[in-house]
């Protein structure tokens, strides 16, 4: 304990008034209002590495405090623990860090090159301690050789699961990872020769969607439509799809036809034929970029959701708008039920089900108590699956609007996809895509963390 009493010596004799101030507000903290869990690996960790884990490791770790594991953390330091788990204003790891309670931490003069928080650091550590303080930290992350962090950090915005169900395409960042689910291992990377580092697209992957007959993927990223043969890595065919370089925005591949429907984020849908990879159809809706897209359980339809809240429904084959109105108002998730209604996700008011041909009637609604950000539909239309901004699932009986289960995917849900068939279902968002059994609601596996640690894994056994 030579250098605790040091540092504080040298505390008291440069800033003897501060002991006095102690309870003041101390460090600026940023309010972060974000909805996903904070990851302790790669968002707290990297924090403490810099400015706490040089006097706080499993080998040199003064107060006894341990930094490096929330496992580790909530072991606590000589003076017990250090962080309530909830709690962040309870915790006296706060009040170090905040600068109200001594010692201050890091020591305002260290000689490892720790700095003091950033109100965005703080607030960071803040909402993690918030959010239950959880998280692990796996041995073959910290061996792995990093690249810089965006390209495998970047949360998961779409999936694809192949009809036959024995995949799981996963878009994370600018990658594509294809996970073999009966093994739930990483299958393969997709990766573009033509871009380095084993990236897919040059942007985020906005969009997925397998062929029928579960032999092409199309990835839909910046411009550009890419597609991918169960038989090779490499992309098959680029296609620019969108006129005048329109962002990609979502697509959906029509069942028994070589249709892939695609929308841009600046209102156009297209029909592609993907034999020719001519246009069919084009159609516009001025000023609106697109959220959603998805084609009918028979293909025939299309609906797309439009950034109004609204959504506008086609013909599949023929490009016809079918209903002249939109729907009800305030959509923020859309779902076919079966071929001939649609339920809306609304940020305020729940879900509603109406007929494709008459949005202006709701058939159906039922209340939820939070906003929406995702819906599908398992079991032929006879549940629905809600998912709420706090991470929480329903599965919803469609008959009665009961909630028949709530599962917890654990981050705010971008995407959920049901296997065809039913049965099983893959829920994506922040970084973690989770496979669940759509019988008994349970979680089959995690599709998680950094793939490349799980590729590793893979290669060890
Ligand atoms: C230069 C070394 C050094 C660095 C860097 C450092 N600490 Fe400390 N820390 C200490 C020492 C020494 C003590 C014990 C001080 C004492 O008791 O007077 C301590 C005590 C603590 C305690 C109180 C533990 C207890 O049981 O009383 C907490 C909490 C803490 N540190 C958190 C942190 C955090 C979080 C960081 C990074 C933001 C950090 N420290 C950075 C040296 C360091």
């Amino acid at each position: 304990m030579k250098r605790a009493l040091l540092i504080f010596t040298v505390e008291l004799v440069a800033a003897p008034s501060a002991i006095a101030q102690e309870s003041a507000e101390g460090l600026e903290i940023a309010e972060l209002s974000r909805k996903e869990n904070v990851d302790f690996a790669t968002e707290i960790l990297p924090i403490f590495r810099k400015n706490c884990l040089a006097c706080h490791n499993a080998k040199d770790a003064d107060a006894d405090l341990n930094l490096e594991s929330p496992a580790a953390i909530a072991k606590g330091g000589e003076s017990g623990p250090m962080v309530i788990p909830g709690n962040a204003d309870k915790s006296q790891l706060m009040a170090h860090i905040r600068q109200t309670q001594k010692p201050y931490m890091p020591p305002r003069r260290n000689k490892v090159g720790a700095n003091k928080l950033t109100p965005y650091q703080l607030g960071l550590v803040k909402l993690w301690i918030n959010q239950g303080a959880k998280g692990e930290v796996r041995e073959v992350m910290q061996k792995l050789d990093w690249r810089p962090g965006p390209i495998t950090m970047t949360p998961i915005y779409t999936t694809a699961i192949s009809p036959d169900g024995q995949f799981a395409a996963c878009g994370r960042g600018n990658q594509i990872f294809v996970y073999h689910l009966p093994t739930q291992r990483l299958a393969v990377r997709l990766s573009d020769p033509s871009l380095a580092n084993g990236v897919t697209h040059r942007d985020l992957v906005q969009s997925l969607s397998f062929s029928p007959d579960g032999r092409t993927l199309a990835s839909g990223g910046f411009r550009v439509v890419k597609l991918w043969s169960n038989k090779s890595t490499e992309p098959a065919k680029f296609v620019n799809l969108l006129p005048g370089g329109e962002r990609v925005a979502a697509l959906d591949v029509a069942l028994g036809q070589a249709l892939a429907i695609v929308a841009g984020g600046r209102g156009s849908v297209q029909a592609v034929d993907l034999n020719s990879m001519m246009p069919v159809w084009r159609d516009r809706v001025e000023g609106q970029a697109v959220v959603q897209l998805q084609l009918s359980p028979d293909g025939k339809k299309v609906a797309v959701l439009f950034g109004d809240g609204r959504v506008r429904t086609w013909s599949a084959a023929a490009g016809d708008r079918l209903t002249r109105e939109a729907s009800p108002l305030g959509a923020t998730a859309m779902t076919w039920l079966d071929d001939d209604r649609i339920a809306t996700g609304h940020a305020t008011d729940g879900v509603k089900v109406w007929a494709a041909n008459n949005p202006g009637k709701v058939t159906l609604s039922w209340a939820t108590s939070v906003p929406l950000s995702a819906l599908a539909v398992t079991g032929n239309g006879a549940t629905v699956l809600v998912a709420q901004n706090d991470g929480k699932v329903l599965a919803i009986n469609s008959a009665d609007g009961k909630t028949i289960k709530t599962i917890d995917h654990g981050a705010a849900v971008a995407e959920i996809r049901v296997k065809r068939g039913g049965g099983q279902f893959v829920t994506i968002g922040g970084p973690v895509a989770q496979l669940w059994d759509a019988e008994n609601w349970t979680a089959i596996a995690q599709l998680k963390g950094d793939p490349r640690a799980e590729e590793q894994v893979a290669l060890a056994e």
